[in-house]
């Protein structure tokens, strides 16, 4: 695709809709929305508004990383603490899908929702890109930022309108674009991690001290596997517990699934064939590093049956 010519193409258009108007966008550090952030920025400068909602779900030090990597490239992002809210939002829940409802409902309705409006901006820009269209409207997957396309009209439903400048491209050209910009490779090459970022990882209630297990286990297994080029790797917490021994003491602990996967584009995935040596250092680390959890599994399981996530 012609890289310069989107981009030129696409920061006229968002000037020309957005007018001497004001915009908004969030900023979840995933390559679409990062994207989205500096072509708005380009066309917009000051006039966008971009921040970062602390969900309380994110990576070790992951809020801070990405305000920093922008703040770097010379883009204001302004973080949101709205940990209690999600929190708050998730107690009790075990179903998954209730816990991606709350998850969905709290950012656009509560958190997102009130950002728009107390920033008084008409526009949002959205990195909606084609599969997420294509996903929604054949009824695959119900993305919460596809409204236009099933009908609705954001400007008298919600008061603001919808830009979506990526709406053309699929995620390879995303990367191909990011890549012609410049945009530094923590933004490029990041692996793919989920709208409901740790809490797809907890099977059962999200607490705060359950996301403080996954967090560390997720920091481990992403340092351990960084070298192995796999498509996906991840860490789960399950809701279950199991006898282990302890400085001779029985004690009943924690279990934590490894993942790490071979896939192309996440529709089939396949275990990669990790060395021996490696899953064992994942695991003496884990059992040790991380109090409470006695167990570590690897997940041999291929996409389909199993899903790449846990809930
Ligand atoms: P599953 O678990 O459905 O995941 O096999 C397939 C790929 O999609 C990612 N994933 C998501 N990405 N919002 C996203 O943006 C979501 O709600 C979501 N759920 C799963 C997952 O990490 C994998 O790469």
């Amino acid at each position: 695709m012609d890289c310069k010519a989107f981009v030129e193409g696409q920061v006229s258009e968002i000037r020309k809709t957005v007018g001497q108007g004001t915009a908004i966008n969030a900023l979840s550090g995933g390559v679409d929305s990062s994207l989205v952030t500096v072509l708005g920025h380009r066309a917009l400068g000051e006039r966008l508004k971009t921040v970062f909602i602390d969900n309380d779900l994110m990576r070790e030090g992951e809020p801070q990383r990405v305000v920093k990597t922008f703040a770097d490239m010379g883009i204001p992002v302004e973080l949101v603490d709205a940990k209690d809210e999600f929190l708050g939002a998730l107690a009790g829940l075990t179903d998954p899908e209730e816990k991606r409802q709350a998850i969905t409902d709290t950012f656009y309705s509560k958190v997102f929702g009130r950002l728009v409006k107390q920033s008084g901006a008409k526009f949002l820009l959205h990195g909606t890109i084609l599969t997420d269209i294509e996903e929604t409207v054949a009824g695959i997957k119900r993305q919460h930022n596809i409204l236009s396309q099933l009908g609705i009209d954001t400007s008298k439903a919600y008061g603001y309108a919808v830009v979506e400048p990526l709406k053309t491209l699929r995620k390879d050209d995303v990367r191909a674009v990011c890549k012609f910009l410049g945009l530094p490779a923590a933004v490029t090459d990041r692996i793919p991690f989920p709208g409901p970022a740790l809490a797809a990882r907890i099977v059962g209630e999200v607490t705060h001290e359950r996301l403080a297990t996954v967090r560390k286990a997720t920091a481990i297994v992403e340092e351990e596997l960084a070298e192995t080029g796999a498509f996906q790797y991840l860490a789960v917490l399950l809701n279950d517990r199991a006898t282990g021994i302890r400085n001779n003491q029985r004690e009943f602990g924690q279990i934590i699934v490894v993942r790490c996967i071979e896939s192309t584009d996440a529709r089939q995935a396949t275990a990669t064939e990790l060395p021996w040596s490696k899953l064992n250092r994942i695991c003496q680390r884990i059992t040790t590093e991380i109090p409470d959890v006695n167990r570590c599994l690897y997940d041999l399981t291929p996409k389909p049956p199993a899903t790449v996530e846990y809930i």
